[in-house]
């Protein structure tokens, strides 16, 4: 008899496929703790991942998720007891480690970090590898001198999880941003998270030579491609790129001119890889000075373990709005 339920991804000679199956419950071992998760989340790697349409797994067969949170239900390192609230993303989680789309989660305790006070199982998935995401992009900003004074900040992909978050975290923060959107109909929406212009996806200012008229001061990219070529041309001096994403494309034509004319820095976002003392102190502050004023609405739709086929198909096919949030626990 199985113990738990878990959303399996499968590559072999039946082809790529993935779904609900049952699991059998395994116990901590020397410096791992086992979780039993509340709830996980949707990011545009989870989707590639459960449909096959991105190799990002590096092995097969995987429980998919690459965010979890929940209480340690048993702990084999001295870090963590029964019942301390923890959140996990990142790492090997959902790429070469069973992931969070399961009701249990046995990780290696390095990767686990303590749930802050201000934050809970639901807000912490809330967040998510995006929201994480977004504050890792504004930590690189703000450590390479970005200052709202120093003018606009544009968000590409801004109706999507990390591009949602990053709208509201830095509009909080006194940035005046303006949202990169290929989505109308959710004009409204990006409003009300404070963005002070919206411009569709072909409406980026400047043209093709290396440098256009300087406009930005600050970007958060999570398309890549022509548009964050688009973005190179048009900083002003000393302005900072956080790349983020590939959703448009994951090459870059540009030339060297913004930054050896401009001081152009080009920031890379690994959430990933991300060490952990960062880490920990990023999710600190997601709980507190951070904390993104509109989380709860930014969240578009709470689904179940069977719900996710369906929500990854809609994501990359563009058609999902901010955060999905998956519950993973059937029992309770
Ligand atoms: N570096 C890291 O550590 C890290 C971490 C998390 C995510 N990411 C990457 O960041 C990106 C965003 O992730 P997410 O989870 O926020 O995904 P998401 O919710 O699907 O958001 C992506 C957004 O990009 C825009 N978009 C989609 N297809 C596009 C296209 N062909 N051309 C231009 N814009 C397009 C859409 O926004 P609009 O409709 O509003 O334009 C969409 O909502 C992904 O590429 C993901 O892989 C990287």
């Amino acid at each position: 008899m199985p113990d738990y339920r878990a959303f399996r991804i499968h590559n072999d000679e039946a082809g790529y496929r993935a779904g609900i199956e049952g699991q059998s419950r395994i116990e901590p071992q020397a410096g791992e703790v086992l979780i039993r998760t509340r709830y996980s989340s949707v990011n545009y790697k989870d989707a590639l991942a459960g449909t096959g349409k991105g190799r990002i797994l590096r092995r097969y067969p995987l429980i998919g998720g690459v965010d979890s949170a929940g209480e340690v239900a048993a702990s084999a390192d001295s870090r963590f007891r029964e019942g301390d609230p923890v959140v996990v993303t990142g790492y090997g989680v959902g790429v070469t480690h069973d992931g969070g789309y399961a009701e249990w989660l046995r990780v290696p305790a390095d990767w686990v970090v303590p749930l802050p006070s201000g934050l809970d199982a639901f807000s912490a998935m809330a967040l998510g590898t995006a929201g994480f995401t977004a504050a890792l992009a504004l930590y690189r900003m703000v450590t390479n001198g970005q200052r709202p004074d120093l003018g606009p900040v544009v968000v590409t992909g801004a109706t999507g999880g990390v591009g949602s978050i990053a709208v509201d975290l830095l509009t909080q923060l006194g940035y005046r941003v303006t949202a990169v959107s290929g989505k109308p109909e959710h004009r409204g929406f990006l409003e009300h998270l404070g963005a002070k212009d919206i411009i569709g996806r072909d409406q980026l200012p400047g043209g093709n030579r290396p440098l256009e008229t300087a406009v930005w001061a600050g970007a958060v990219d999570n398309v890549g491609g022509e548009m964050l070529a688009q973005l190179t041309r048009t900083m002003k001096p000393w302005g900072n790129i956080a790349s983020i994403g590939l959703a448009g494309g994951h090459e870059l034509h540009t030339t060297v001119m913004p930054f050896i004319l401009r001081g152009v820095s080009l920031l890379g976002v690994d959430s990933v890889d991300c060490p952990y003392p960062i880490r920990e102190e990023l999710w600190r502050r997601l709980a507190h000075e951070w904390r993104p004023p509109h989380l709860e609405e930014i969240v578009s739709e709470v689904v179940t373990l069977e719900g996710l086929p369906e929500v990854f198909e809609r994501m990359l096919g563009g058609h999902t709005r901010g955060r999905i949030v998956v519950a993973t626990s059937a029992r309770d």
